[in-house]
């Protein structure tokens, strides 16, 4: 469990579609990492930014599209025509793509301005219960700390990751108060005294998104247990 393929293996597939999900599968990564929010009819959908913009050949906020608007996009093209015809997968899709292979899935909530984070748990929550995928092949992660804490009481039983750009002062009160299972930090702000408390505290510890193998061989020796990355390829030695 060392390698997550961050919204799939995102460097060789487009970001967050089934096609770099399935890439992930074909390299054996145990873990894949994906972005959900909500559509305008409330769907769970796997997209990163609040916008379209980025990854599709549409316009316009994720919150303000149907699920039906969203489909019509395609997600793909952009990043190569082979890929032309990806669409934005729903939660419930990827689900079903994950429990069918064993893939374990980081199902990273995004929460942007105006969104209704009670909302957007509750309708996760929904999705994984009508899958019945395991519990023990999701976890959870957040930067935002009420979506955690939500889902501490809506779905107990998936594990949760505290998600922070670099960790803070007062973090092991923080993990102690939403009983997180995971610290996942930005490679590039962690330090060794930082890793060790974090481990010390019997935490798992991960870093996103260390592109290159080489800007994190001393983080393994800090006791990182996971690196969340675009290039999975590039770490086949800890590959499955
Ligand atoms: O889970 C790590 C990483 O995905 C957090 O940042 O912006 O890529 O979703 P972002
Ligand atoms: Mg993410």
């Amino acid at each position: 469990m060392q390698i997550t393929a961050h919204r799939g293996v995102s460097s060789l597939a487009p970001e967050n579609t089934l096609a770099a999900f399935s890439k992930a599968i074909e390299l054996d990564c145990e873990w894949i990492e994906i972005d959900v929010q909500l559509t305008l009819d409330k769907v769970p959908v796997v997209i990163h930014d609040s916008t379209v913009n980025r990854s599709t050949n549409g316009e316009g906020l994720v919150s303000e599209m149907t699920l039906q608007n969203l489909k019509s996009l395609d997600a793909g093209l952009w990043f190569g025509d082979a890929y032309k015809g990806e669409s934005i997968p729903t939660f419930e899709e990827t689900l079903l793509l994950a429990k069918k292979s064993n893939l374990k899935v980081n199902i990273e909530l995004k929460v942007y301005l105006d969104d209704d984070i009670l909302l957007l748990c509750k309708k996760v929550n929904q999705v994984i219960r009508g899958s019945k995928i395991a519990d023990s092949q999701l976890l959870f992660s957040s930067f935002n700390r009420e979506a955690l804490k939500m889902m501490q009481y809506i779905c107990p039983q998936v594990r949760r990751g505290q998600l922070w750009r670099e960790i803070p002062t007062d973090a092991l009160l923080l993990l102690e108060e939403i009983k997180a299972y995971s610290v996942h930090c930005n490679y590039r702000f962690l330090n060794e005294q930082q890793a060790t408390q974090i481990k010390q505290n019997n935490y798992q510890l991960y870093c996103y998104t260390p592109n290159q193998p080489d800007q994190v061989k001393q983080h393994w020796s800090w006791g990182v247990d996971m690196m969340i990355t675009d290039t999975p390829q590039a770490y086949a030695d800890r590959l499955q």
